[in-house]
């Protein structure tokens, strides 16, 4: 029998799980940062309300419809065969990601292991600037944390839905709001921290005029929500019937979003009491940001808890992604559960090795002028998730009779199916459309 979630309850922690990650925290903090603060984030509350939202939607009516792999789910019904690729591109995107996103969350673990040990604080007494490019520029050591995140990763894989995503979600994820609600209160009570909280919530409205602005705003939705990449199809195919889907995506774009925003009242307080700059880009987690601790009292202490939040939250979240390829190799290759995640990962560890090298020996090599690691997050965040949104929203807004998906969306008889249909048919694709050919200088 196919694995199930073992309660609603788990269901929704672990979607949360998913969706809530680096993407909250280090992504949001710097791409908001970089791009204006309360104008970026409104744009892209707009965004996760109706672009998003409707997309989780359709991703989990998709899973839940066909109870089968992300591949599966696309096939379900259909007479054209070259829909199965819509999945396809969902499964290897997902492995993709997580190829990089390992280098992160292995960063955020070695701040961690380090500032547990103290070790963090006495090596960065210079800076972290140096500290932060000394350490991603060694050959060993970035791969080194990358392998023990997968590690991870795939042991919580490998002990199933029930018994081993599900369980750590609900243990991980309730210690990881409160953490993120203790820091972003600690950051408040900071003198200057003010500024901090009008960057991130009095609009500069100049900041609209500026066309990337949109871009980078729908490519934080996709990738902060965690859609696009087929996690949702997966984690909607163990669900029964006995769930209202529209509810819940509205619970878990809902937690995501707050999550975000606690996430920055924590940090860009701190940046600004202490006179640091928001629009440090990447390195905002890694170098301003401790560089603000080590000033403050009791800051090593609120270091080592930021870090294992951020350590955390990845972990959940690259569950999810390895999920989506190792239920295609269960389920299509017959392997075990073990077995499969094992070998992705490992697959997964070599296809990411480029990226964790790619501010060290690989530094020469840049794609689109851009190291490595930020070229294959900017392609995927800003063109491949948006890509495989549009296909989502055209198969279940067009593909799929209405009837078909309303229901399986349990959007039937509701007044508001007919405009999540019409959302998936029209606004969902003709925005993505729209951003993506704007910012290829097509339109
Ligand atoms: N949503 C996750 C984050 O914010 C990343 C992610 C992307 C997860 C795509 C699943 C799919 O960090």
């Amino acid at each position: 029998m196919r694995e199930q979630w073992g309660s609603r309850t788990g269901f929704i922690v672990a979607t949360i799980g998913a969706a809530v990650g680096l993407g909250n925290i280090w992504r949001f903090a710097y791409i908001a940062g970089e791009n204006g603060g309360a104008a970026f984030l409104l744009v892209y509350t707009v965004f996760v309300v109706l672009i998003g939202l409707p997309l989780v939607i359709a991703e989990l009516a998709i899973g839940r419809r066909s109870s089968g792999d992300a591949v599966a789910a696309f096939e379900s019904g259909q007479r054209n065969a070259l829909w199965r690729y819509a999945g396809w591109i969902g499964v290897v995107g997902a492995a993709l990601i997580l190829s990089y996103y390992a280098v992160i969350a292995g960063w955020a673990f070695k701040y961690f292991a380090g500032a547990a040990t103290g070790d963090l604080w006495r090596a960065a007494h210079g800076g972290f600037g140096g500290y932060f490019d000394g350490f991603i520029a060694s050959t060993f050591e970035p791969v080194f944390w990358q392998l023990l995140m997968l590690a991870a990763t795939a042991l919580v894989v490998a002990r199933g839905v029930k018994g081993g995503i599900e369980r750590i979600n609900l243990w991980l994820m309730p210690v990881l709001a409160l953490i993120v609600i203790g820091l972003a209160v600690f950051a408040l009570s900071l003198p200057g921290s003010a500024k901090g909280v009008s960057f991130l919530f009095s609009p500069d409205w100049s900041a609209l005029t500026r066309p990337s602005v949109y871009l980078n705003a729908l490519g934080q939705a996709f990738f902060s929500l965690g859609v696009g990449m087929a996690v949702f199809v997966t984690y909607g195919s163990y669900l029964g019937r006995d769930i209202r889907l529209p509810g819940a995506a509205v619970t878990i774009a809902a937690g995501d979003t707050l999550f975000a925003m606690v996430a920055g009242l924590a940090i860009f307080p701190a940046v600004f009491a202490l006179g640091g700059d928001p629009a440090a880009g990447p390195r905002l987690a890694f170098i301003t940001f401790p560089q603000v601790l080590l000033q403050m009292p009791g800051g090593t202490w609120i270091g080592m808890i930021f870090f294992l939040l951020l350590t955390a939250a990845a972990l959940t979240s690259m569950i999810s992604l390895l999920e989506v390829p190792v239920a295609v190799a269960v389920e299509r290759l017959g392997l075990s559960r073990g077995r499969a995640a094992l070998v992705i990962s490992a697959m997964v560890f070599l296809l990411g090795v480029p990226s964790a090298l790619s501010y060290g020996v690989l530094t020469e090599w840049k794609l689109a002028g851009q190291p490595i690691l930020d070229a294959v997050d900017h392609a995927i965040s800003n063109f491949v998730l948006p890509v495989c949104g549009l296909a989502i929203a055209i198969y279940a807004g067009w593909r799929l009779a209405p009837s078909d998906s309303m229901a399986a969306a349990d959007l039937l008889g509701s007044r508001l199916g007919p405009l999540w249909l019409w959302l998936l048919r029209l606004g969902v694709p003709l925005t993505i459309a729209v951003i993506l050919l704007r910012s290829l200088k097509v339109l």
